[in-house]
């Protein structure tokens, strides 16, 4: 096999484009207004801040005069008299299947406490200090959804410099780093005691959390509070086997969620599951019983498809099988992919304090790309 950053053949078709064979023996055709987009001359591309330089709608529709090429680079004079030089490193990233290939995550579905030995668990110096750690972290999180920090300072100063490097915190109406208690700051079901069935954050938000961050800070004169992960990804993998048509309306009923507080009122509509409109692999999962707003339906079939659905997919979730359940100790910090896990808790008795905060999915998964975990 030869050298893939070479070029052995170029020919320009008929029908205005040029098909360029590597070393490697992959044969890639370009079309001439890809080509001319892409010109990288200083006059075309701004090299110093990976921007185009030009509008599309003054880029020329211009055809290829003429052409040569050496083993690395292919040499283009357009009919407006344009140059363009591609380096062969360049041109070969743009094979459709290798590049569609790279861009998609591959998480690694789980099923209950199977995988609480899989997941990064790591010392907070070792994370916050070394690009080894940084990287277990991420790939944890893209893999499994779940990475757990450990010997974090019990404190919201502590747990906010973890934060900072998982990406930053991300603002909402519950503030950056937020605390809680039993004390009701909030009108939400999370300020109580009670049980919380799993759940994803924000449904009702237009960009729900990326990273939801959890640190148990107290737990003092009581019992309980155990916390309940579940992998969203492989519960409509289950639906989509046991009950197909369930699965198709969940990927295409907007569902309402809301929510309502003095001086607020969030809404949002969109699919529980939601899929890459490729690949048709899910990529974001909206599940949260309490927060679905009240809702009008188009007819009959299609309110009882919402209840007979959500109720074949909660089924999955509230499954102790497929739960991971553990208790969050003082310091240790638990982040999670709110696109991806459900997270839910145990009821409790006694004095409970929690901190964290939410990281945009923007932010996180620019620091797994930084490390180049990701593309
Ligand atoms: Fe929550
Ligand atoms: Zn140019």
């Amino acid at each position: 096999m030869g050298d893939e950053n070479t070029i052995q053949t170029v020919t320009l078709s008929t029908d205005r484009a040029l098909i360029v064979t590597f070393g490697n023996g992959k044969s890639i055709r370009y079309e001439d207004c890809w080509l001319r987009d892409h010109c990288r001359c200083s006059s075309c591309y701004h090299a110093s801040t990976f921007q185009r330089a030009h509008h599309i709608l003054v880029i020329p529709d211009v055809t290829i005069s003429s052409y040569e090429f050496d083993s690395s680079q292919i040499y283009v004079t357009w009919s407006d008299d344009h140059k363009s030089t591609y380096r062969a490193e360049f041109l070969i990233q743009f094979d459709y299947k290798t590049w569609k290939e790279s861009r998609k995550l591959k998480p690694i579905l789980w099923k209950g406490a199977s995988v609480e030995n899989k997941v990064t668990k790591i010392d907070v110096d070792d994370f916050l200090t070394t690009t080894d750690g940084a990287k277990r972290v991420f790939q944890s999180l893209l893999d499994y959804g779940v990475a757990l920090i450990t010997g974090v300072g019990v404190s919201t100063e502590a747990t906010e410099e973890v934060c900072k490097a998982l990406g930053g915190v991300q603002h909402t109406i519950f503030g950056g780093m937020w605390e809680f208690t039993t004390r009701a700051d909030h009108a939400d079901t999370a300020y109580t005691n009670l049980p919380l069935a799993v759940h994803n954050d924000n449904t009702y938000f237009t960009e729900a959390a990326g990273l939801q961050i959890l640190h148990c800070l107290q737990h003092t004169q009581g019992a309980g509070g155990e916390t309940l992960l579940v992998d969203g990804f492989f519960g409509a993998e289950e639906l989509k086997r046991d009950h197909p048509e369930d699965f198709e309306f969940l990927t295409k009923f907007n569902l309402e969620a809301e929510y309502i507080e003095e001086g607020h009122h969030h809404t949002y509509a969109a699919p529980v599951i939601k899929l890459d409109s490729e690949t048709q692999e899910p990529v974001q999962i909206r599940f949260n019983v309490y927060d679905r707003a009240a809702m009008a339906f188009k007819n009959s079939e299609e309110c009882r498809s919402y209840y007979r659905s959500l109720r074949n997919l909660a089924k999955y979730y509230e499954d102790k099988d497929n739960q991971w359940q553990f208790k969050l100790k003082p310091g240790t910090v638990m982040a999670m992919d709110n696109f991806r896990v459900l997270h839910g808790r145990t009821g409790f008795s006694g004095s409970r304090v929690l901190c964290g905060s939410y990281v945009s999915r923007s932010d996180w998964l620019d620091k797994a790309r930084s490390l180049g975990l990701i593309q």
